[in-house]
């Protein structure tokens, strides 16, 4: 009798098990709205079957594609494999088979799945791994790669992520730039064959280009309507995100790490994790994906996203290297005085035998200069303090000027190749981070700095340059290849350790302005510097193109002097505050050259700066006139409640007739409330366009139905209006 039920429920076990099995054969990635969906077909291949809009009965995909879910070399049907690996015997061909897959819940809205492939005849593992994050529509996807060969696997292409599309037309929308010059956007059609975003960079990796797309199915992308795609990788290295259309029109969307010059030598047991792959998908425009992504970054992607961001002024363009104890503490005088929450020294303040008093001596000696500074970094914290704001410090810890003592006692930690003169960027060296000596010393510069001077509220990490004569005299010279993932590997050792003894402190991601700017860096910065070009005028565009992809509230946009340092463009100093307080304001002018005037209007900016802030910082953008097509621009900020709002205009051009009359729909207001609408940062005593709406009521649904309709009629004019639902 017991034997026949232990016989029974073996019977049912098993049934059970293939049941399971070939429910397994679909998988699913899912968010609130969006799918990623896989399957496997009869000959064990998974191929990827959908990724778009949610499809509520996802047991209807019969349909299995041809096209590998992640293509390998030599048995895939495409241009460009994702992976390329050459395995002990010197096979060049990878074969991937489908083995098992498994979901689970990882944290409150998180679903992470694992896929498990193998090739058909090596012990070679590939995992094809996903975070779905159900709320904010956000997708991660990178990969793991292991094996148990008898000798290391070459590994040739190892990207994080390969999707593919099935449609008429892709539109491809692309971030690049150059210093003081950063983030600009343009789309294009795709034709047939490879277009590649790329930086071969390492360092300061995306000074030319950012690691971010938009891609519009069928259509250009648009703000409200029509499917798009946004994607951008967390990884501060080099990077490549291949689109290629091949021969049936289908698109390949193939991104990771830029493996050029880069092969990796896997050692037998080791474990290749890639970096992740953030997608977003909306069947409602870039708007949607914008949000998604700013959603998806204040909760996890951006150090404390929750927490409001501080007001700051940098004496960077106010004095450059020439300062002394007097000059910062009349400084920091005159910004507590403006209304300022903390005073931020930049870079200068160092070095004993090579005094850093300007870019080609001391980094690297992070021993404070006397000369400048006799009463030490203490003393500025404490004038800080006095003043009742906080202080924050300028460290640029990767780098060293070869006329520093740090290059004199290790010339062998630089990044540099034997027999061949030192390449010199700026004057300076990056340090081997790959070295683990280096590592010690790059957290040691920070956390000395951190301890020695209790109180420092504040540090700005900047890194002004990208790799050259790329050898590295830690590794061995097989591994010279490895070089562009150790040194990133390093980076995160580096900014682990940081956090983990200063979690208080707020970090500036900072390389020459945005050279880099990710969302595996952020997950230990509070904000980043995205550009030196602080002209207001260029910051429209810099800050639109930023935006797209990274939260306002971590963007650091100062005010700084006119003409500007950078352009010699000359704007009204309304007009700079209005451009900086649309992100997390701040300031780069000598207080000392401003007028009293001057002083009062900004005394007023900032104060009421603080009353908006939150809207800012924690609210969705949504943009309404974009500066690429429009002489006026716009764009606002909607708290989640939807009671208050905050809208920037902005006249780029003087247009002579109408072109300045645009109207500003707004949006993502609740239609039923009715909001009050009263223009801030007014300058005193002048007329206004806006007058007649000024205290006026409307509800939501006028205003994103109708708008707001008033003039604007000089170059450089703007207004911010604030929308209280009553
Ligand atoms: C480059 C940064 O982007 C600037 O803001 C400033 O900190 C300089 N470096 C200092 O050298």
């Amino acid at each position: 009798m017991t034997r026949n039920i232990a016989f029974l429920l073996s019977i049912i076990l098993a049934f059970s098990a293939i049941a399971v099995r070939a429910a397994e054969k679909t998988v699913t990635i899912s968010t609130k709205d969006i799918q990623l969906v896989y399957k496997v077909d009869k000959g064990n291949k998974l191929r990827q079957c959908y990724f778009g809009e949610s499809i509520n009965d996802n047991a209807q995909h019969v349909q299995v594609t041809k096209h590998d879910a992640y293509p390998t070399f030599g048995t895939s049907y495409v241009n460009e494999p994702a992976l390329r690996a050459v395995h002990a015997d010197g096979n060049t061909s990878t074969e991937l088979v489908y083995v098992s897959h498994k979901t689970e819940q990882t944290g409150d809205g998180i679903e992470h799945t694992e896929i498990e492939l193998r090739d058909s005849y090596f012990p070679f593992d590939v995992t094809l791994c996903f975070n779905a994050y159900y709320k904010e529509n956000v997708i991660e996807a990178w990969t793991v790669i292991k094996h148990s060969e008898k000798k290391p696997v070459m590994l040739y292409n190892y990207a994080s992520s390969h999707l593919f599309f099935q449609e008429k037309k892709y539109f491809l929308t692309q971030f690049y730039g150059e210093w003081a010059d950063e983030m600009h956007m343009t789309e294009m059609q795709l034709t047939r064959g490879i277009k590649s975003l790329e930086s071969k960079l390492g360092v300061r990796s995306n000074q030319h280009a950012h690691a971010c797309f938009f891609l519009g199915l069928d259509a250009p992308a648009q703000e409200d309507a029509g499917r798009v795609v946004g994607g951008t990788l967390a990884w501060p290295g080099s990077f490549n995100l291949t689109f290629d259309v091949d021969n049936l029109d289908n698109l390949h969307v193939i991104c990771g790490i830029n493996s050029f010059a880069g092969q990796y030598q896997l050692a037998k047991g080791e474990v290749f994790e890639t970096p992740k792959m953030l997608y977003s998908y909306s069947s409602n425009g870039t708007g949607d994906v914008t949000r998604n992504f700013h959603r998806w970054a204040k909760k996890y992607g951006i150090w404390r996203g929750d927490r409001t961001r501080t007001t700051l002024l940098n004496n960077w363009e106010a004095t450059y290297f020439n300062f002394n104890e007097e000059i910062l503490s009349k400084i920091i005088g005159d910004a507590a005085d403006m209304g300022f929450e903390l005073f931020l020294l930049d870079d200068g303040w160092f070095g004993e035998k090579y005094p850093r008093n300007n870019d080609d001596a001391g980094l690297g000696d992070w021993m404070v200069n006397r000369k400048k500074l006799p009463n030490g970094i203490g003393y500025l914290v404490e004038e800080a303090t006095r003043n009742g704001i906080k202080f924050g410090i300028w460290l640029e810890p990767e780098m060293v000027n070869p006329r520093s003592e740090l290059y004199e006692k290790h010339p062998d930690w630089v990044i540099t190749q034997p027999n061949r003169e030192i390449d010199l960027s700026r004057n300076q060296l990056i340090l081997d981070l790959c070295n683990p000596k280096v590592q010690d010393y790059v957290f040691s510069v920070v956390d000395n700095t951190l301890k020695e001077n209790p109180g420092i509220a504040y540090v700005k990490w900047d890194c002004n340059r990208f790799v050259t004569n790329s050898g590295s005299f830690f590794l061995s010279a097989d591994k010279q290849s490895h070089l562009w993932i150790e040194y990133v590997r390093g980076l995160y050792s580096v900014f682990e350790r940081v956090r983990a003894n200063h979690p208080e402190v707020s970090i500036m991601l900072c390389s020459g302005g945005g050279g880099r700017i990710d969302y595996a860096s952020l997950r230990y910065f509070d904000e980043f510097w995205i550009s030196d070009n602080t002209d207001a005028y260029n910051r429209i565009f810099i800050q639109w193109g930023t935006t797209q992809f990274f939260p306002a509230m971590a963007l650091a946009s100062h005010v700084s002097t006119s003409p500007n340092h950078q352009t010699g463009r000359i704007t009204p100093l309304k007009f700079r505050f209005d451009v900086a307080m649309s992100a997390k304001l701040g300031m780069d002018v000598q207080p000392m050259n401003m007028t009293p005037e001057e002083k009062e209007f900004s005394k007023n900016a900032i104060k009421e700066y603080y009353t908006f802030r939150e809207i800012v910082q924690h609210g969705d953008l949504y943009r309404l006139l974009s500066p690429y097509t429009n002489p006026r621009t716009a764009m606002m900020y909607v708290s989640e409640d939807q009671n208050d709002a905050v809208v920037f205009t902005y006249l780029l051009e003087k247009v002579i007739n109408g072109g300045n009359n645009q109207v500003l729909y707004l949006k993502g207001l609740d239609p039923n409330k009715t909001y009050r609408l009263n223009e801030l940062n007014k300058e005193p005593n002048k007329w206004s366009w806006f007058n007649n709406l000024e205290g006026k009521s409307f509800t939501g649904e006028y205003l994103m139905k109708y708008g707001i309709r008033f003039p604007m009629y000089n170059q450089f004019e703007s207004k911010i209006i604030r929308l209280t639902a009553e």
